[in-house]
Protein backbone atom coordinates (compact mmCIF):
# COMPACT_ATOMS: atom_id res chain seq x y z
CA UNK A 1 0.00 0.00 0.00
CA UNK A 2 1.40 3.37 -0.55
CA UNK A 3 0.64 6.07 1.89
CA UNK A 4 1.05 10.28 0.96
CA UNK A 5 3.07 11.53 4.16
CA UNK A 6 3.92 14.96 4.64
CA UNK A 7 7.09 15.03 6.66
CA UNK A 8 7.84 18.73 9.13
CA UNK A 9 11.14 19.33 10.00
CA UNK A 10 13.91 17.98 7.36
CA UNK A 11 16.64 17.85 9.89
CA UNK A 12 19.00 14.49 10.44
CA UNK A 13 15.70 12.85 11.46
CA UNK A 14 13.00 14.13 8.84
CA UNK A 15 15.18 14.06 5.89
CA UNK A 16 16.18 10.46 7.07
CA UNK A 17 12.29 9.13 7.52
CA UNK A 18 11.21 11.39 4.51
CA UNK A 19 13.96 9.48 2.05
CA UNK A 20 13.11 6.30 3.94
CA UNK A 21 9.44 6.03 3.40
CA UNK A 22 9.97 7.48 -0.02
CA UNK A 23 12.32 4.24 -0.50
CA UNK A 24 9.73 1.72 0.66
CA UNK A 25 7.36 3.35 -2.52
CA UNK A 26 5.09 6.02 -0.33
CA UNK A 27 5.35 9.72 -1.69
CA UNK A 28 6.67 11.88 0.73
CA UNK A 29 6.15 15.84 0.88
CA UNK A 30 9.00 17.06 3.11
CA UNK A 31 8.39 21.02 4.62
CA UNK A 32 11.05 22.71 6.11
CA UNK A 33 10.97 26.68 7.98
CA UNK A 34 14.94 26.96 6.64
CA UNK A 35 14.45 28.44 3.58
CA UNK A 36 18.06 28.09 2.81
CA UNK A 37 17.96 24.19 3.56
CA UNK A 38 15.01 24.03 1.48
CA UNK A 39 17.08 25.53 -1.64
CA UNK A 40 19.81 23.21 -0.57
CA UNK A 41 17.62 20.07 -0.71
CA UNK A 42 15.90 21.28 -3.90
CA UNK A 43 18.97 20.96 -5.46
CA UNK A 44 19.81 17.92 -3.88
CA UNK A 45 22.52 18.42 -1.57
CA UNK A 46 22.00 17.43 1.81
CA UNK A 47 22.82 20.20 4.08
CA UNK A 48 24.81 18.69 6.37
CA UNK A 49 26.95 15.94 6.89
CA UNK A 50 25.65 12.30 6.49
CA UNK A 51 26.63 9.48 4.55
CA UNK A 52 24.37 8.28 1.68
CA UNK A 53 21.83 10.51 2.31
CA UNK A 54 22.94 12.54 -0.73
CA UNK A 55 22.95 9.01 -2.90
CA UNK A 56 19.34 8.10 -1.97
CA UNK A 57 17.99 12.29 -2.36
CA UNK A 58 19.09 12.33 -5.70
CA UNK A 59 17.48 9.37 -6.78
CA UNK A 60 13.90 10.45 -4.90
CA UNK A 61 14.08 13.69 -5.42
CA UNK A 62 10.89 15.10 -7.69
CA UNK A 63 9.90 11.34 -8.11
CA UNK A 64 8.47 9.61 -4.57
CA UNK A 65 10.56 12.70 -2.45
CA UNK A 66 8.51 16.30 -3.18
CA UNK A 67 9.19 19.56 -1.51
CA UNK A 68 5.85 21.15 -0.20
CA UNK A 69 5.61 24.25 -1.58
CA UNK A 70 2.00 24.23 -0.15
CA UNK A 71 2.26 22.87 2.61
CA UNK A 72 -1.85 22.81 3.37
CA UNK A 73 -2.20 20.94 0.08
CA UNK A 74 -0.07 18.55 1.17
CA UNK A 75 -1.32 17.68 4.65
CA UNK A 76 -4.30 17.97 3.22
CA UNK A 77 -3.80 15.23 0.39
CA UNK A 78 -1.83 13.12 3.60
CA UNK A 79 -2.54 10.03 5.60
CA UNK A 80 0.29 10.36 7.91
CA UNK A 81 2.30 13.57 9.25
CA UNK A 82 5.51 13.03 10.60
CA UNK A 83 6.89 15.53 13.02
CA UNK A 84 10.63 15.52 12.91
CA UNK A 85 11.35 19.23 14.68
CA UNK A 86 13.85 19.77 17.08
CA UNK A 87 13.53 19.98 20.82
CA UNK A 88 16.42 21.29 22.34
CA UNK A 89 16.57 21.63 26.07
CA UNK A 90 15.44 25.26 28.03
CA UNK A 91 17.74 27.43 30.07
CA UNK A 92 16.35 24.90 32.93
CA UNK A 93 16.77 21.85 31.12
CA UNK A 94 13.10 21.09 30.30
CA UNK A 95 12.46 20.40 26.41
CA UNK A 96 11.30 22.90 24.15
CA UNK A 97 8.21 21.52 22.73
CA UNK A 98 7.93 25.20 21.18
CA UNK A 99 9.04 23.73 17.48
CA UNK A 100 6.10 21.13 17.75
CA UNK A 101 3.45 23.24 18.63
CA UNK A 102 4.33 25.56 15.81
CA UNK A 103 3.26 22.21 13.57
CA UNK A 104 0.47 21.55 15.57
CA UNK A 105 -1.00 24.47 14.97
CA UNK A 106 0.01 24.98 11.21
CA UNK A 107 -1.61 21.24 10.78
CA UNK A 108 -4.61 21.36 13.05
CA UNK A 109 -7.21 23.43 10.48
CA UNK A 110 -10.05 22.65 8.04
CA UNK A 111 -9.60 20.54 5.10
CA UNK A 112 -11.88 19.45 2.45
CA UNK A 113 -11.40 16.11 2.39
CA UNK A 114 -12.84 14.67 5.80
CA UNK A 115 -10.96 11.25 5.67
CA UNK A 116 -8.98 10.54 9.21
CA UNK A 117 -5.23 12.09 9.45
CA UNK A 118 -2.23 10.86 11.61
CA UNK A 119 -0.25 12.80 13.22
CA UNK A 120 3.06 11.00 14.18
CA UNK A 121 5.51 12.44 16.87
CA UNK A 122 8.96 11.33 15.60
CA UNK A 123 10.75 13.80 17.53
CA UNK A 124 12.02 12.96 21.27
CA UNK A 125 10.02 14.04 23.85
CA UNK A 126 9.73 12.98 27.47
CA UNK A 127 7.35 10.74 28.84
CA UNK A 128 3.79 11.31 29.36
CA UNK A 129 4.47 14.42 26.63
CA UNK A 130 1.87 13.44 24.20
CA UNK A 131 -0.90 11.95 26.63
CA UNK A 132 -0.76 15.33 29.02
CA UNK A 133 0.24 17.64 26.38
CA UNK A 134 -0.24 17.09 22.72
CA UNK A 135 -4.09 15.55 23.12
CA UNK A 136 -5.58 17.90 25.18
CA UNK A 137 -3.92 20.75 22.71
CA UNK A 138 -5.45 18.94 19.51
CA UNK A 139 -8.91 18.06 21.31
CA UNK A 140 -9.11 21.93 22.04
CA UNK A 141 -8.25 22.99 18.63
CA UNK A 142 -10.77 20.18 17.26
CA UNK A 143 -13.47 21.55 18.62
CA UNK A 144 -13.46 24.54 15.93
CA UNK A 145 -12.88 22.45 12.77
CA UNK A 146 -14.23 18.91 11.42
CA UNK A 147 -11.58 16.72 10.60
CA UNK A 148 -10.32 14.35 12.47
CA UNK A 149 -7.02 12.83 13.58
CA UNK A 150 -5.18 10.91 15.65
CA UNK A 151 -1.62 10.85 17.23
CA UNK A 152 0.80 8.36 17.64
CA UNK A 153 4.70 8.35 18.46
CA UNK A 154 7.38 6.82 17.02
CA UNK A 155 10.91 7.49 18.41
CA UNK A 156 13.79 7.02 16.67
CA UNK A 157 17.02 5.54 17.53
CA UNK A 158 19.46 5.96 14.59
CA UNK A 159 23.01 7.45 15.21
CA UNK A 160 24.50 10.57 12.79
CA UNK A 161 26.66 9.19 10.71
CA UNK A 162 24.69 6.19 10.32
CA UNK A 163 21.62 7.72 9.86
CA UNK A 164 20.42 5.98 6.71
CA UNK A 165 21.73 2.52 7.24
CA UNK A 166 19.85 2.78 10.86
CA UNK A 167 16.49 4.09 9.59
CA UNK A 168 16.06 1.64 7.03
CA UNK A 169 17.54 -2.00 9.08
CA UNK A 170 16.77 -0.48 12.82
CA UNK A 171 17.32 -2.90 15.48
CA UNK A 172 13.51 -2.14 16.74
CA UNK A 173 10.57 -0.27 15.63
CA UNK A 174 8.60 1.27 18.52
CA UNK A 175 5.27 2.87 17.94
CA UNK A 176 2.98 4.41 21.09
CA UNK A 177 -0.57 3.98 19.71
CA UNK A 178 -4.08 4.76 21.33
CA UNK A 179 -6.43 3.08 19.20
CA UNK A 180 -6.64 -0.14 16.79
CA UNK A 181 -6.49 1.59 13.26
CA UNK A 182 -3.41 3.91 14.14
CA UNK A 183 -2.12 0.46 15.32
CA UNK A 184 -2.96 -0.95 11.80
CA UNK A 185 -1.84 1.90 9.71
CA UNK A 186 1.58 2.10 11.00
CA UNK A 187 2.39 -1.80 11.26
CA UNK A 188 1.18 -1.49 7.35
CA UNK A 189 3.16 1.79 6.35
CA UNK A 190 6.32 -0.23 8.36
CA UNK A 191 5.54 -3.39 6.95
CA UNK A 192 8.47 -4.09 4.75
CA UNK A 193 11.08 -3.23 7.13
CA UNK A 194 12.95 -6.28 9.10
CA UNK A 195 12.94 -5.46 12.39
CA UNK A 196 10.96 -6.05 14.97
CA UNK A 197 7.61 -3.65 15.52
CA UNK A 198 6.24 -2.77 19.37
CA UNK A 199 2.80 -1.34 19.39
CA UNK A 200 3.11 -0.06 22.96
CA UNK A 201 1.67 2.70 25.31
CA UNK A 202 2.03 6.46 23.84
CA UNK A 203 3.79 6.91 27.50
CA UNK A 204 6.06 3.33 27.19
CA UNK A 205 6.91 4.87 23.46
CA UNK A 206 8.26 7.65 24.86
CA UNK A 207 10.13 6.24 28.24
CA UNK A 208 12.03 3.83 25.80
CA UNK A 209 13.37 6.68 24.01
CA UNK A 210 14.85 8.50 27.32
CA UNK A 211 16.32 4.70 28.80
CA UNK A 212 18.74 4.32 25.97
CA UNK A 213 19.85 7.65 25.50
CA UNK A 214 19.98 8.19 29.50
CA UNK A 215 22.00 4.29 29.47
CA UNK A 216 24.23 5.63 26.94
CA UNK A 217 25.28 8.74 28.14
CA UNK A 218 25.31 6.72 31.83
CA UNK A 219 28.04 4.51 30.36
CA UNK A 220 30.08 7.41 28.92
CA UNK A 221 30.56 9.57 32.39
CA UNK A 222 31.27 6.30 33.99
CA UNK A 223 33.95 5.55 31.75
CA UNK A 224 34.84 8.84 32.27
CA UNK A 225 34.67 8.45 35.99
CA UNK A 226 36.90 6.01 36.26
CA UNK A 227 39.38 7.38 33.96
CA UNK A 228 39.85 10.29 36.44
CA UNK A 229 40.14 7.85 38.99
CA UNK A 230 43.18 6.18 36.99
CA UNK A 231 44.85 9.69 36.53
CA UNK A 232 44.27 10.16 40.09
CA UNK A 233 45.92 6.58 41.30
CA UNK A 234 48.71 7.20 38.58
CA UNK A 235 50.58 4.93 36.80
CA UNK A 236 47.63 3.32 35.27
CA UNK A 237 47.63 3.34 31.02
CA UNK A 238 43.77 3.71 30.45
CA UNK A 239 43.41 3.31 27.22
CA UNK A 240 44.84 -0.48 27.73
CA UNK A 241 42.40 -0.73 30.73
CA UNK A 242 39.30 -0.10 28.44
CA UNK A 243 40.64 -2.21 25.74
CA UNK A 244 40.99 -5.07 27.84
CA UNK A 245 37.85 -4.54 29.70
CA UNK A 246 36.41 -4.45 25.75
CA UNK A 247 37.66 -8.10 26.37
CA UNK A 248 35.22 -9.44 28.29
CA UNK A 249 32.89 -12.01 26.56
CA UNK A 250 29.63 -10.72 27.21
CA UNK A 251 30.48 -7.26 25.19
CA UNK A 252 30.73 -9.10 21.87
CA UNK A 253 29.05 -8.44 18.98
CA UNK A 254 26.81 -5.41 21.71
CA UNK A 255 29.03 -2.95 19.78
CA UNK A 256 28.64 -0.78 22.68
CA UNK A 257 32.63 -0.19 23.35
CA UNK A 258 32.46 3.51 22.06
CA UNK A 259 30.10 4.43 25.12
CA UNK A 260 31.86 2.63 27.32
CA UNK A 261 35.28 4.26 26.85
CA UNK A 262 36.80 7.47 28.10
CA UNK A 263 37.40 11.15 26.51
CA UNK A 264 35.74 14.09 27.09
CA UNK A 265 32.49 13.68 27.69
CA UNK A 266 29.95 13.39 25.28
CA UNK A 267 28.10 16.29 23.03
CA UNK A 268 25.81 16.24 19.96
CA UNK A 269 22.31 16.76 19.73
CA UNK A 270 20.54 13.85 21.72
CA UNK A 271 22.08 13.06 24.70
CA UNK A 272 22.50 16.46 26.88
CA UNK A 273 19.07 17.47 25.97
CA UNK A 274 17.51 14.39 26.30
CA UNK A 275 19.17 14.09 29.98
CA UNK A 276 18.56 16.96 31.14
CA UNK A 277 14.99 17.08 29.80
CA UNK A 278 14.33 13.40 31.67
CA UNK A 279 16.08 15.08 35.27
CA UNK A 280 13.86 18.22 34.60
CA UNK A 281 10.55 16.08 34.44
CA UNK A 282 11.37 13.67 36.71
CA UNK A 283 12.07 16.74 39.52
CA UNK A 284 8.71 17.76 38.09
CA UNK A 285 6.85 14.88 39.44
CA UNK A 286 9.42 15.37 42.71
CA UNK A 287 11.34 12.38 42.31
CA UNK A 288 15.56 13.18 42.44
CA UNK A 289 17.14 10.83 40.15
CA UNK A 290 20.60 10.70 41.65
CA UNK A 291 22.28 8.84 39.11
CA UNK A 292 21.30 10.20 36.22
CA UNK A 293 21.75 14.01 37.70
CA UNK A 294 25.64 12.67 38.52
CA UNK A 295 25.53 11.71 34.71
CA UNK A 296 24.49 15.00 33.73
CA UNK A 297 26.99 16.64 35.99
CA UNK A 298 29.81 14.32 35.35
CA UNK A 299 29.68 15.50 31.69
CA UNK A 300 29.37 19.10 32.78
CA UNK A 301 32.63 18.36 34.78
CA UNK A 302 34.50 16.14 31.98
CA UNK A 303 35.46 19.25 30.04
CA UNK A 304 36.93 21.32 32.39
CA UNK A 305 39.02 18.51 33.59
CA UNK A 306 40.24 18.63 30.15
CA UNK A 307 40.92 21.77 29.88
CA UNK A 308 42.64 21.75 33.45
CA UNK A 309 45.18 18.95 31.86
CA UNK A 310 46.10 21.02 29.13
CA UNK A 311 46.59 24.09 31.47
CA UNK A 312 48.91 21.74 33.71
CA UNK A 313 50.90 21.43 30.52
CA UNK A 314 51.28 24.63 28.94
CA UNK A 315 52.17 28.54 29.83
CA UNK A 316 49.08 31.00 29.49
CA UNK A 317 50.45 32.51 25.96
CA UNK A 318 51.07 29.06 24.91
CA UNK A 319 49.46 28.62 21.65
CA UNK A 320 47.46 25.44 21.94
CA UNK A 321 46.29 23.79 18.91
CA UNK A 322 42.77 22.15 19.19
CA UNK A 323 42.24 19.36 17.17
CA UNK A 324 38.37 18.21 16.21
CA UNK A 325 35.66 20.76 16.63
CA UNK A 326 32.61 18.27 16.04
CA UNK A 327 31.01 16.08 18.49
CA UNK A 328 32.58 12.93 17.03
CA UNK A 329 34.66 11.78 14.20
CA UNK A 330 32.67 11.19 10.68
CA UNK A 331 29.97 14.31 11.40
CA UNK A 332 30.02 17.80 11.34
CA UNK A 333 27.64 18.35 14.50
CA UNK A 334 29.08 20.93 16.24
CA UNK A 335 26.41 21.20 19.11
CA UNK A 336 27.34 21.03 22.42
CA UNK A 337 30.66 19.34 21.27
CA UNK A 338 33.43 19.00 23.83
CA UNK A 339 35.17 21.05 22.00
CA UNK A 340 33.16 24.01 22.49
CA UNK A 341 33.02 23.59 26.24
CA UNK A 342 36.75 23.08 26.54
CA UNK A 343 37.61 26.16 24.83
CA UNK A 344 35.66 28.35 26.64
CA UNK A 345 36.66 27.50 29.85
CA UNK A 346 40.33 27.35 28.65
CA UNK A 347 39.57 31.31 28.23
CA UNK A 348 37.84 31.83 31.11
CA UNK A 349 41.36 31.03 32.93
CA UNK A 350 43.02 33.03 30.53
CA UNK A 351 44.42 30.63 27.90
CA UNK A 352 43.37 32.45 24.71
CA UNK A 353 45.96 31.59 22.95
CA UNK A 354 44.11 28.97 20.77
CA UNK A 355 44.00 27.87 17.13
CA UNK A 356 41.72 24.94 15.85
CA UNK A 357 40.89 22.45 13.03
CA UNK A 358 38.77 20.22 12.31
CA UNK A 359 38.62 18.23 9.09
CA UNK A 360 35.05 19.10 8.30
CA UNK A 361 33.36 20.86 10.74
CA UNK A 362 35.54 24.26 11.27
CA UNK A 363 32.98 26.70 9.17
CA UNK A 364 29.48 25.59 11.09
CA UNK A 365 31.86 25.76 14.42
CA UNK A 366 32.72 28.83 13.95
CA UNK A 367 29.11 29.92 13.11
CA UNK A 368 27.91 28.39 16.18
CA UNK A 369 30.34 29.78 18.85
CA UNK A 370 31.10 33.31 18.78
CA UNK A 371 35.04 32.66 20.13
CA UNK A 372 36.31 35.17 18.03
CA UNK A 373 40.18 34.60 19.66
CA UNK A 374 40.14 31.42 18.03
CA UNK A 375 42.25 31.04 15.24
CA UNK A 376 40.53 28.54 12.92
CA UNK A 377 43.37 27.00 10.29
CA UNK A 378 42.06 25.13 7.46
CA UNK A 379 45.70 22.80 7.21
CA UNK A 380 46.16 19.97 9.69
CA UNK A 381 49.82 20.22 9.28
CA UNK A 382 49.95 24.21 9.98
CA UNK A 383 48.18 24.01 13.17
CA UNK A 384 50.24 21.10 14.10
CA UNK A 385 53.28 23.17 13.81
CA UNK A 386 52.73 26.48 15.40
CA UNK A 387 51.69 25.09 18.58
CA UNK A 388 53.12 24.40 21.78
CA UNK A 389 50.66 21.40 22.43
CA UNK A 390 48.54 19.22 19.90
CA UNK A 391 45.34 18.29 21.90
CA UNK A 392 42.98 15.93 20.01
CA UNK A 393 39.30 16.40 21.05
CA UNK A 394 37.90 14.40 18.29
CA UNK A 395 38.62 10.90 17.39
CA UNK A 396 39.49 11.88 13.60
CA UNK A 397 41.08 9.14 11.70
CA UNK A 398 43.41 11.53 10.00
CA UNK A 399 45.23 12.44 13.76
CA UNK A 400 45.72 9.04 14.22
CA UNK A 401 49.37 8.85 13.17
CA UNK A 402 50.31 12.23 14.74
CA UNK A 403 52.69 11.18 16.95
CA UNK A 404 54.94 9.55 14.28
CA UNK A 405 54.56 12.97 12.48
CA UNK A 406 55.43 15.14 15.95
CA UNK A 407 57.59 12.97 17.60
CA UNK A 408 59.08 15.57 19.41
CA UNK A 409 55.89 17.86 20.27
CA UNK A 410 53.34 17.94 23.63
CA UNK A 411 50.22 16.04 22.16
CA UNK A 412 47.58 15.56 24.51
CA UNK A 413 44.89 12.48 23.13
CA UNK A 414 41.57 13.75 25.49
CA UNK A 415 40.13 10.20 23.42
CA UNK A 416 43.24 7.88 24.50
CA UNK A 417 42.91 6.65 20.70
CA UNK A 418 46.78 7.28 19.53
N1 LIG B 1 19.99 13.74 15.57
C1 LIG B 1 19.82 12.51 16.01
O1 LIG B 1 20.74 11.69 15.99
C2 LIG B 1 18.47 12.07 16.53
C3 LIG B 1 18.25 10.70 16.74
C4 LIG B 1 17.01 10.30 17.22
C5 LIG B 1 16.04 11.25 17.55
N2 LIG B 1 16.31 12.58 17.38
C6 LIG B 1 15.24 13.54 17.71
O2 LIG B 1 14.57 13.93 16.51
C7 LIG B 1 14.20 15.33 16.56
C8 LIG B 1 14.84 16.06 15.40
O3 LIG B 1 16.24 15.95 15.52
P1 LIG B 1 17.23 16.40 14.34
O4 LIG B 1 18.60 16.02 14.76
O5 LIG B 1 16.70 15.92 13.03
O6 LIG B 1 17.04 17.98 14.43
P2 LIG B 1 17.60 19.11 13.45
O7 LIG B 1 17.84 20.29 14.29
O8 LIG B 1 18.70 18.54 12.61
O9 LIG B 1 16.35 19.39 12.47
C9 LIG B 1 15.14 19.95 12.88
C10 LIG B 1 14.54 20.68 11.66
O10 LIG B 1 13.23 21.12 11.98
C11 LIG B 1 13.03 22.35 11.30
N3 LIG B 1 11.85 23.05 11.85
C12 LIG B 1 11.74 23.78 13.00
N4 LIG B 1 10.50 24.25 13.14
C13 LIG B 1 9.79 23.80 12.07
C14 LIG B 1 8.44 23.95 11.65
N5 LIG B 1 7.55 24.64 12.37
N6 LIG B 1 8.05 23.35 10.50
C15 LIG B 1 8.93 22.66 9.75
N7 LIG B 1 10.23 22.49 10.10
C16 LIG B 1 10.65 23.05 11.23
C17 LIG B 1 14.35 23.08 11.49
O11 LIG B 1 14.50 24.14 10.56
C18 LIG B 1 15.35 21.93 11.26
O12 LIG B 1 15.70 21.82 9.90
C19 LIG B 1 14.66 15.81 17.95
O13 LIG B 1 13.59 15.73 18.85
C20 LIG B 1 15.76 14.83 18.32
O14 LIG B 1 15.90 14.70 19.70
C21 LIG B 1 17.49 13.00 16.86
Amino acid sequence: MKYVITVFGLGFVGITTGLGFAEMGNLVYGYDVDEKRILNIKNGVIPFMEPKLEEVLKKHLNNNFLIANNVRECVEKSDLIFICVGTPFSNNGSADLSYIYDVLDEILVEYEEKKNRVIVIKSTVPPSTTKKKFIPYINEKKTSITTNFTIANNPEFLREGKCWDDFISPDRIVCGVEDKGTETLLRQLYKNFEAPFFAVELNTAEFIKYLSNSLLATMISFSNEMSIAADLIGNINIKDSFKVLHMDKRWDSCNMKSYVYPGCGYGGYCLPKDTKALLYHMRNLGYEPEILKSVINMNEDMSKHAAKKIMTCVKKNNKIAILGLSFKPESDDVRESAASKIIDYLNFRGYSNISAYDPVATTRFKQFYNFDFVEYIQNMDEACRDAEIIVIVTAWKKFANLKTKYPTKKILDLRYFL
